[in-house]
């Protein structure tokens, strides 16, 4: 028996993602063949009224796998006998239930939740049929992280915490280790010698949405590079694990990450117009919903390459992206010193396509001589068999299976929270205020530390 108790289960996320995903992994067989939702929420709510929320928010073709396999549980955090209907249910289960706690909350409540979870006997220490799932943020800046994770170590041992960064669920974020490592053309070239600089983009169509609340004390920075464009970077750059498996690879991951350095001026905050006038925003708010970093990576590897990071909302169009530029080399501009070539380029494509394009120099066909450029593809989309599962998907079945490759352990979110509070208190000014994307590459171009990227 295994049971998901999903703490914020009235919440956009368990809306959007988390229940569309369980039906996908239940559609498809993979959830084991005895699993209950039990859905956690403060409201005093039967089943039904859950079902009828549900209903008003999700198309039923989302839920109809699920639809018996879901529970509401109220729980009421601040009462010492708050979680006894959960107890009760979770216990008349039998010993042997696999329980997977998952808290889709702010992270100001993780504290209040895992203790009481902890000191209702819900979940104990090392016990190992049973494990916890953060969603992101974990914190806030470091010391919030730091306040957080003591805690939890109170309660639970590493190796039972799961923190969620949803990126590491993405088909693509997954393959960039396969690319590099697997593929001897790549790894040879994968340093400063051959490389000129790498861009990590992730721009997104729409604005902050309701999220007022959240976003206004966040930002882009802590919302989007300290998670998923860190992320990115880490496994772009990271040198090669000693074996494929979570440990290793989170060891490389925190030793690369360990080395970021930046300058005080290679940082570039801005803020769409009409942000101040969104629900919940503050009037005078200088949170930006654009930055723009150029990080250096202090090694042998990648000395004075630069990584540019960039995030942001209300661009042109939604898509995130690795491009990896390579240097020009000396042969090719001394046989053909008359044409003017262009350099190869790699891009990850990791949304809304997913795959690899690679942009190389051929002849035209034809009399000429003529040299241009042209593109290999690779499309998960049209190449890869059956449907790309959405990341929480995966995420999810790594949980039940106890793989915590997809997961980030607590080292790595110091070290990425350490990064990050040096720019905010380092870096940040009073954001500039973008009416486009245009406007924004027009006076990024501008800045001489941006004008060749
Ligand atoms: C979330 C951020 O982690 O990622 C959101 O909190 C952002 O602000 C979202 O919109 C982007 O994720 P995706 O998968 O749509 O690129």
């Amino acid at each position: 028996m295994t049971v998901f108790t999903i703490f914020g289960s009235t919440g956009d996320l368990m809306y959007n993602k988390l229940l569309p995903a369980l039906n996908n992994l239940q559609k498809n067989n993979h959830l084991p063949g005895d699993t209950k939702i039990l859905c956690v929420g403060r409201r005093d709510w039967d089943t039904s009224d859950y079902l009828a929320a549900v209903d008003e928010a999700v198309d039923s073709s989302k839920i109809s796998e699920i639809r018996t396999m879901l529970e509401y549980v109220k729980v009421s955090l601040d009462e010492a006998s708050g979680y006894d209907a959960l107890k009760g249910k979770i216990e008349s289960n039998g010993e042997n239930t696999e329980k997977i706690f998952y808290l889709a909350l702010p992270p100001s409540l993780f504290p209040k939740v895992a203790g009481g979870l902890s000191q209702n006997g819900l979940i104990k220490k090392g016990e190992n049929t049973a494990r916890i799932v953060f969603e992101k943020p974990f914190g806030e800046d470091l010391e919030s992280a730091h306040e957080i994770n003591r805690t939890l170590w109170n309660y639970f041992e590493e190796d039972q915490i799961y923190r969620i960064d949803h990126y590491l669920g993405k088909e693509m974020i997954q393959n960039i280790l396969t690319l590099r490592f697997a593929n001897r053309i790549f790894e040879s070239d994968w340093n400063k010698d051959s490389i000129e600089k790498v861009s990590i983009i992730v721009k997104e169509k729409h604005g902050i949405d309701n999220r007022g609340n959240y976003y206004d004390s966040i930002g882009a920075l802590r919302d989007m590079v300290q998670s998923h464009l860190l992320q990115m970077l880490a496994l772009t750059a990271m040198e090669a694990p000693r074996a494929f498996n979570a440990q290793s690879i989170r060891k490389e991951k925190v030793s690369l990450l360990k080395k970021l350095s930046l300058e005080k001026g290679d940082v570039f905050n801005a803020q769409y117009q009409g942000y101040k006038a969104e629900p919940k925003v503050r009037k005078d708010s200088r949170t930006e919903t654009f930055v723009a970093l150029k990080v250096f990576i202090d090694d042998s590897r990648w000395r004075d390459v630069p990584f540019y990071m960039m995030t942001g909302k209300k661009m042109n169009e939604k898509s995130s992206e690795i491009i990896i530029d390579f240097k020009e080399n000396d042969v090719t501009k001394n046989l053909w010193p008359d044409q003017k070539l262009t350099h190869n380029q790699l891009v990850v494509k990791v949304a809304p396509d997913e795959g690899v394009s690679f942009r190389m120099n051929v002849k035209e066909t034809g009399l000429s001589n003529k040299i241009i450029p042209s593109r290999m593809d690779y499309s998960h989309g049209k190449d890869a068999f059956g449907n790309v599962p959405e990341a929480y998907e995966k995420l999810l079945l790594e949980i039940v299976k106890k793989n915590a490759l997809l997961f980030t352990r607590w080292d790595e979110i110091e070290t990425t929270w350490r990064f990050i509070d040096q720019v905010t208190n380092r870096c940040m000014k009073a954001p500039y205020i973008y009416e486009s994307e245009d406007d924004l590459i027009k006076t990024l171009q501008e800045r001489s530390e941006y004008n060749d990227s």
